[in-house]
């Protein structure tokens, strides 16, 4: 089967199950239960979608949605793919190629990511303003596919202006405070060391995850409209004299969920499409 085929398939069965959507949101560590905001949801667990993986990490619960919030048709990804484990980027970007099969215009993605910029503080949100791509990989590799978007697309304004200030203002009005940064991208699993921390920071990243960047590339190269936050859970490695835990990203992203949730809602209402 080609590539083609295989998002296809798995777009007409979430077209079947699901409905379409003119946004969607990929909801990052912790945010999984924002899913509930939608109203007559239907919802599909991703090992019932042909061609789609299995989420592995706990926490990421692996679920697919579609219902209405504010008047809007919204899908929502509870959990995704990412490289760590073990998928290639085809699989980790494979949802984002049914979304745009399916009409969806923008694209929010959400993540939990360490805070490389000392002038964060865990907690805090961060709109992601550009990324670095520090994984060797990209998901565009190979044969492109003429059907989404050219050989050679543009990252020069990934992140979409528009929508970044409508964040900032839902931001201002709620009192949340939304810092700005550019998002670098490590494959990880291992959180990075202070080293590639301290090169990160000269090399201009305010901020540091494993995923969200192959999610931009494709929506980009498929003429999404992209929009990204990251909670910053803990200060990225070596800033502080402790180590890093995975239960420390699960206990911030817990306390910055409200002001995730309230930034959120706000966008998506005064979204223009
Ligand atoms: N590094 C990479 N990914 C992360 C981090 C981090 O410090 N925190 C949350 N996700």
């Amino acid at each position: 089967m080609s590539e083609m085929e295989r998002i296809d398939r798995a777009a007409d069965y979430v077209r079947d199950v699901l409905g379409t959507a003119e946004i969607a949101i990929v909801l990052g560590s912790g945010l999984g239960d924002y899913a509930e905001v939608l109203t007559d949801a239907q919802v599909a667990p991703y090992h019932d979608i042909p061609g789609f993986p299995e989420s592995t990490v706990p926490g990421h619960a692996g679920e697919l949605y579609t219902g209405n919030l504010y008047g809007r048709r919204v899908m929502m990804m509870r959990g995704r793919f990412h490289s760590y484990e073990g998928y290639p980027l085809s699989d980790v970007t494979l949802p984002i190629r049914v979304m745009a099969r399916l009409g969806v215009k923008a694209l929010i993605l959400t993540n939990a990511a360490g805070a490389v910029n000392t002038g964060f503080a865990p907690g805090e949100l961060m709109l992601i303003d550009d990324y670095i791509n520090f994984s060797g990989q990209n998901p565009l590799r190979g044969e492109n596919l003429e059907a989404f978007g050219p050989r050679f697309p543009d990252m020069s304004r990934a992140y979409d202006r528009e929508l970044r200030a409508l964040a900032l203002d839902v931001a201002e009005r709620e009192n949340i405070t939304l810092r700005q940064g550019v998002y670098a991208w490590f494959n990880g699993p291992c959180y990075e060391t202070p080293a590639e921390i301290r090169m990160a920071r000269v090399l201009g990243a305010d901020a540091v995850g494993m995923s969200t960047v192959p999610e931009t590339i494709v929506a980009v190269h498929s003429g999404l409209r992209v929009l990204g936050v990251s909670c910053l859970t803990n200060m990225a490695a070596g800033i502080l004299d402790q180590p890093l835990s995975h239960q420390e990203v699960v206990e911030t992203g817990a306390k910055a969920r409200a002001s995730f949730r309230r930034l959120l809602d706000g966008v998506v209402q005064g979204m223009e499409l």
